[in-house]
């Protein structure tokens, strides 16, 4: 069927191919979009694989690339509306019918999908970070319900977005090896191209690798085998293991957890004085089983993860107990308070794992954690238990 349509009917001022801002932000767009799928499916592996620190910083920058989308694609669209693109190429209305159809829909899906991963996120009561340079504002309050919607509807939406751009590429490169009209020369110059492979490139080597750049004390201490003494550092499984506390409220205990911690161990009984423990918690990754209860112990007053989003504790003073038991001297640093801890450790053995199990009393009001009227101990009680349980294998070891 004749289209009616020709080369010589270009609407736009911008002739027969787009202009570069147009170039320029189509290749970058649509390079972000191939990191995106990269960084959402490598912080799938690292949660398959329990390693939640990766997963954070992967979830992180495919948030903050995600954000990047958004802005670009308001500008491309406004971009856009000021300089109409040149008229479409020839070919039977309704390929071009297809392609317009298309072409609206990745539009609409580059400025909603970003939408819904930030509602996902604000839904789920992580408030999102551009880079960790700012913070952005929460587009719904905590809510289980939409947090399950809106991680649907990102999923959805990226899928849907991830069939329509293999379409698309398909369709150029019809446009190019077979009908041969230079649909990828409109769209591109050799700029714009290398453009498309640097973002790519340099952003799966900057952004997927848990670089070195953002290590902190706590990844360098994990990375070493064995002790200065030559302990071999215990390796944690943190699927199996958990830091966990109980509390009383109004009365009434709940037990809660820190999702998110790391822990350098080395311990042998029979090396006690070269033996010691440093471990890292996220503040912010408590859970109560409780929405509210989570947020309000991110405040001020108890302990404000905001500005202190660390918990640490060491211990590098050990002594034996009766039973077979051991007990770990050490400090704990909440907030910019440190306190002793004394840790009751048992620790099993069976061929190269290690099963530890321990518990601790932490005075809150000494830790400085319920300040003001929180500080009545009537409402939430003085004494926290924190249970202990690391299970651990050695390699390595130079066992005497
Ligand atoms: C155009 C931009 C974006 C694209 C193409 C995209 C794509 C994806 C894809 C393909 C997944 C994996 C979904 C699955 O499990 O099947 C994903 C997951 C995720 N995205 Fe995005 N995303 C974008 C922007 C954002 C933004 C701006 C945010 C938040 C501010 C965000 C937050 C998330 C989160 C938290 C997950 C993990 C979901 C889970 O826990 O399963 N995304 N995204
Ligand atoms: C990586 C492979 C890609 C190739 C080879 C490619 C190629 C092209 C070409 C040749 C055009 C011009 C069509 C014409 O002559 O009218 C075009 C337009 C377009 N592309 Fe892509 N593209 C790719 C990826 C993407 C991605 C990932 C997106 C989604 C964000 C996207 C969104 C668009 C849109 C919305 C237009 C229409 C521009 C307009 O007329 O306003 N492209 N693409």
């Amino acid at each position: 069927m004749a289209t009616g349509i020709t080369r010589d009917q270009t609407t736009g001022a911008s002739g027969e191919s787009y202009d570069t801002v147009a170039k320029i932000l189509h290749w970058l767009i649509a390079a972000m979009v191939v990191l995106q799928f990269v960084l959402a499916n490598l912080a799938e592996g690292a949660e398959d694989a329990g390693s939640k620190f990766q997963q954070l910083v992967l979830l992180a920058n495919h948030k903050s690339v995600g954000i990047t989308i958004l802005s670009l694609a308001l500008i491309r669209l406004g971009w856009r509306f000021m300089r109409p693109p040149p008229a479409p190429l020839p070919m039977p209305v309704w390929q071009s019918r297809t392609a317009s159809i298309s072409h609206w829909s990745m539009y609409a899906l580059i400025v909603l999908i970003p939408l819904s991963g930030w509602m996902f996120s604000s839904a789920a009561a992580v408030s999102v970070s551009w880079f960790n340079f700012f913070q952005l504002p929460d587009l719904v309050a905590a809510n289980e319900g939409l947090e399950e919607l809106f991680k649907e509807t990102h999923e959805i939406l990226a899928n849907l977005l991830g069939v329509l751009a293999l379409i698309h590429l398909g369709a150029a490169m019809k446009h190019t090896f077979v009908n041969r009209d230079g649909a990828i020369r409109r769209m591109s110059s050799t700029l714009t191209l290398a453009l498309f492979v640097i973002v790519i490139v340099l952003g799966v080597l900057g952004l997927t690798r848990v670089g070195r750049a953002s290590e902190t004390p706590m990844d360098r201490l994990l990375d070493a085998k064995t002790s200065a003494a030559g302990l071999p550092q215990w390796r944690i499984d943190y699927t199996k293991s958990y830091i966990r506390f109980i509390a009383e409220q109004a009365g009434a205990t709940f037990e809660s957890e820190w999702k998110d911690w790391r822990a350098a161990l080395y311990f042998d009984a029979a090396h006690l004085d070269v033996s010691s423990f440093d471990v890292t918690i996220s503040t912010s990754s408590v859970d109560t089983l409780d929405q509210e209860r989570d947020e309000t112990l991110m405040e001020r007053e108890w302990f404000d993860g905001g500005n202190f989003p660390q918990i640490l504790y060491q211990a590098a003073s050990f002594s034996p107990r009766p039973g077979g038991e051991f007990s770990a001297s050490g400090e704990i640093q909440i907030k910019n308070v440190t306190a002793p801890v004394e840790l009751m450790f048992s620790v099993r053995q069976d061929g190269d794992q290690r099963t530890l199990q321990g518990n601790a009393t932490l005075d809150r009001i000494a830790l400085g954690v319920g300040t003001g009227d929180w500080e009545d101990t009537t409402w939430v009680g003085q004494f926290v238990e924190v249970k202990v349980h690391v299970e651990a294998s050695i390699e390595g070891q130079d066992q005497d």
